[in-house]
């Protein structure tokens, strides 16, 4: 994409030390921004802003919790100390369990809504309100996924915090569009990381499923998320983009 104009912009995101956020990181540094890379990992949080430097890309680690509103506060408080400003955030963070509805437990629950949801509502809040502050507008963009639009086998509660950030988004464009604030999520379906390749049959399972014969990569979905956080996006918002070969249109079972 040739139509991003990035210069003086200052970005958050968050769970970016490896896979689908570090590689929007990557992008969005490669393009000029300023870049807080979170993660709760603190040898990968080092390990990714090291790496996108080397790269001449500005980026600052952080290590902490996304799902700690004290440390989303102090995410946002570093990003206006050290850059000037914050224009845009993105809530990558996220975990996925596995599970039956009938017997997922009350622990799981609470720790996939505390991260997703509850991370994602609390860091769209923290940025909101500095973004209205300034008085310039800014893009706020949350991870969804597939589930977050079709039902999947063993994701119900996954599922349901990624649906949770589409109709959040949705809903703030009465709030956040007086401050030209827009924001917008992205849906991947089955993508290769790290995490996703230690099931050594994902990549032949997701190939032969997936309409575009292939599972996405990290790069196709960071090319969305610039995208959503560009000025080329200004006038979308509340939406949310689903990227994954044409696997929801047709939905085939991998088993
Ligand atoms: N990979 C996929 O196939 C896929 C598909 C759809 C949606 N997603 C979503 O995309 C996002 C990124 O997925 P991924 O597969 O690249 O991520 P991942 O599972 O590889 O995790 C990325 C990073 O998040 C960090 N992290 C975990 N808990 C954290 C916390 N509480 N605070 C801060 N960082 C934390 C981890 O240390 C890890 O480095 C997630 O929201 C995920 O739900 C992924």
């Amino acid at each position: 994409m040739t139509d991003k104009n990035f210069s003086g912009q200052v970005a958050i995101i968050t769970g970016a030390g490896q896979g689908i956020g570090f590689e929007i990181a990557r992008q969005l540094a490669f393009n000029g921004v300023s870049v807080i890379l979170n993660d709760i990992d603190q040898d990968l949080a080092a390990e990714a802003a090291a790496a996108i430097e080397k790269q001449n890309g500005i980026c600052f680690a952080m290590a902490g919790d996304a799902s700690d509103v004290d440390f989303i506060q102090h995410l946002v408080d570093e990003a206006v100390a050290k850059f000037g400003k914050l224009t845009i955030a993105i809530a990558n963070a996220g975990i996925t369990t596995f599970g039956k509805f009938l017997d997922y437990r009350p622990e799981s629950l609470q720790k996939i809504m505390n991260l997703n949801l509850y991370g994602s509502f609390f860091l769209t809040q923290k940025a909101a309100l500095q973004m209205k502050k300034q008085g310039d507008g800014g893009s706020i963009l949350l991870m969804s996924s597939v589930t977050g639009h079709q039902a999947h086998e063993n994701l119900t509660a996954y599922g349901m915090t990624k649906a949770g950030l589409n109709m959040l988004a949705k809903s703030l464009v009465i709030e956040l569009s007086p401050f030209n604030v827009n924001i917008n999520t992205i849906a991947p379906g089955a993508t290769l990381t790290e995490r996703t390749l230690m099931d050594v049959e994902y990549l032949e399972t997701w190939s032969r499923i997936t309409p575009m014969g292939k599972p996405a990569t990290v790069e196709d979905i960071a090319n969305a998320a610039l995208f959503f956080v560009s000025p080329a996006s200004r006038h979308i918002t509340g939406q949310s983009l689903v990227i994954d070969g044409g696997w929801t249109a047709m939905s085939p079972s991998p088993y």
